[in-house]
């Protein structure tokens, strides 16, 4: 790995741990102002400091963070398709390399759809994004999308994914966590860290994925839902952040949990 390359990544993946705790934004490149991410500025402000890099498009990258004050970017350069069309999968790359170069970010991120009819595209955009990674020293990440079938989400399928987009080049990935976890980790050659997925039933649960996800070996968390989807945004990336730099327990996690909540109050919530 070239000097710029490892300096990006270890601005990702902390050198210190060997752990990241990415903040995902960049949900409105499909699913427009989702729920708690309307103003995106709004919602990154209080929970940038818990985090060592923020995954985010380009849009809301000029519009909604200061350059000033900001952390590592991971640039999702993927897209072209929306909730309510045809086929989530019909992914292109949105984001010329000059663009992202421009834009100081710390890597590229790139949905992968495996076993579907744009499979070859998104696999072969992969491939492209991955020589123009190794000409200019940036880091690339293959994100192991599903689209609307959540019931993929298995160690079979998500193992096949992570494997071929690390044969492919990918420089880390980021799938889901699923029964035998572990499994998919272990047949991946680079590093792998877990997202969230939609809100889950608790705040309990979402701790609990993050706890399980690195004991069974994630390098991190790239969440977004289940984070900024709580009621308690801040008590939950803080918590979340012990989990993966400090090996705190889930038991521990969940007491820090309830302890946040005092000094954080619930937000509102808008119907
Ligand atoms: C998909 O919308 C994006 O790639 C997200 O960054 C990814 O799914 C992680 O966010 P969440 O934890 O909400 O699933």
């Amino acid at each position: 790995m070239d000097w710029g390359l490892k300096n990006r990544l270890a601005q990702i993946i902390r050198p210190e741990t060997g752990k990241a705790v990415m903040l995902a934004v960049d949900h409105g490149y499909f699913l427009g102002p989702v729920s708690r991410l309307e103003n995106p500025a709004k919602t990154i402000a209080p929970l940038m400091q818990y985090a060592d890099s923020l995954m985010i498009t380009r849009g809301a990258l000029r519009a909604c963070v200061d350059p000033l004050r900001t952390k590592p970017i991971v640039l999702r350069v993927s897209g072209g398709n929306s909730i309510v069309g045809k086929d989530l999968s019909d992914e292109g790359l949105t984001v010329s390399f000059e663009d992202a170069i421009r834009l100081n970010v710390s890597a590229v991120a790139i949905s992968i759809y495996v076993g579907t009819d744009h499979e070859n595209r998104t696999l072969t955009n992969l491939s492209k994004l991955v020589d123009e990674g190794q000409r200019y020293g940036m880091p690339v990440l293959a994100v192991t999308a599903v689209g609307k079938e959540l019931a993929k989400r298995d160690a079979r399928y998500l193992s096949l994914c992570c494997r071929i987009a690390a044969e492919l080049g990918a420089h880390f990935v980021k799938t889901y966590y699923c029964d035998e976890f572990e499994k998919v980790v272990e047949t991946c050659p680079v590093p792998v860290v877990i997202a969230g997925g939609p809100k889950l039933k608790s705040d309990e649960d979402a701790l609990e994925l993050a706890y399980e996800a690195i004991a069974r070996g994630a390098a991190g968390v790239d969440m977004g839902r289940n984070i900024w989807q709580s009621r308690y945004p801040v008590p939950m990336i803080a918590a979340i952040r012990k989990i993966v730099h400090e090996k705190m327990t889930f038991a521990a996690a969940r007491e820090l949990f309830e302890d946040l909540k005092k000094k954080h109050p619930a937000e509102a919530r808008v119907k």
